[in-house]
């Protein structure tokens, strides 16, 4: 049975331009592996259940209530796509909500994915803070370098709980300036490692 894989990284690390390149050589090698998003699982279910249309920086904004609903039914939906393939699952460790740092993979959560690793992208904390200033289609709250060292440590507070819950190891890769494809090929060897 092909395995589920976390692939967690702070707003503004790099992660769905890595996953997007990931997906790209995978298809080219012909490695069987497919990305699924848990926002856009989440942002699907607030229209559908919910009737929200929402921008998916607004998701992080609702009742934490609703979000938590939100989020089991994402995992839900998530554990029962067919797989035949590896399954990579886009997340975040955490999520900062109006009521405060929020994680992102609950235990209830966690034990509905059951993922067999967790993989982290991270980057220097000045390339996050340049990179989100840039990235004008996206709606950051926080921007500055400070903020970015902030939320990478978040990011393994939240790693490490999910690790000890679970009994999975954690792997880190770092996202450096202009190396998008090398963190990507870094992330498809760790892939295949942990399917060996
Ligand atoms: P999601 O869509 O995953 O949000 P995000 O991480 O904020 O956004 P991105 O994925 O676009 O950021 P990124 O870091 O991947 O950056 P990008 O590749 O664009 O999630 C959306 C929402 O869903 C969350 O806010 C939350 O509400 C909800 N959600 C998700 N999971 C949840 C969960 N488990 N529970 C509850 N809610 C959940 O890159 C940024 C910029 O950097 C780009 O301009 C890019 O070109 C540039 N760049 C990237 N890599 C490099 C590089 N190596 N060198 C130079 N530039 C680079």
């Amino acid at each position: 049975m092909p395995g589920r894989i976390i692939v967690a990284g702070i707003p503004g690390v790099g992660k769905t331009t890595i996953l997007q390149e990931l997906e790209r050589i995978s298809r080219e090698r012909k490695v069987p592996l497919r990305v699924v998003n848990f926002g856009s699982v989440m942002n699907d279910l607030f229209k559908e259940k919910e009737g929200k249309q929402l921008h998916r920086d607004h998701m992080r904004r609702q009742e934490i209530e609703l979000q938590s609903r939100i989020q089991l039914q994402a995992a839900r939906q998530i554990r029962r796509m067919p797989q035949r393939e590896t399954l990579v699952v886009d997340t975040h460790m955490f999520v900062r909500t109006k009521d405060g740092v929020w994680p992102g993979t609950p235990q209830k959560v966690l034990e509905v994915i059951a993922p067999d690793t967790i993989i982290l992208i991270e980057a220097k904390p000045e390339e996050i803070a340049r990179r989100r200033h840039q990235d004008t289609t996206r709606e950051r709250e926080t921007s500055t370098v400070a903020d970015a060292t902030a939320d990478l440590e978040w990011s393994r507070y939240m790693a490490s709980a999910n690790a000890v819950i679970a009994g999975i190891p954690i792997q880190i890769i770092t996202n450096n300036e202009g190396k998008q494809h090398q963190a990507a090929e870094d992330l498809l060897r760790m892939i295949e490692k942990s399917e060996e």
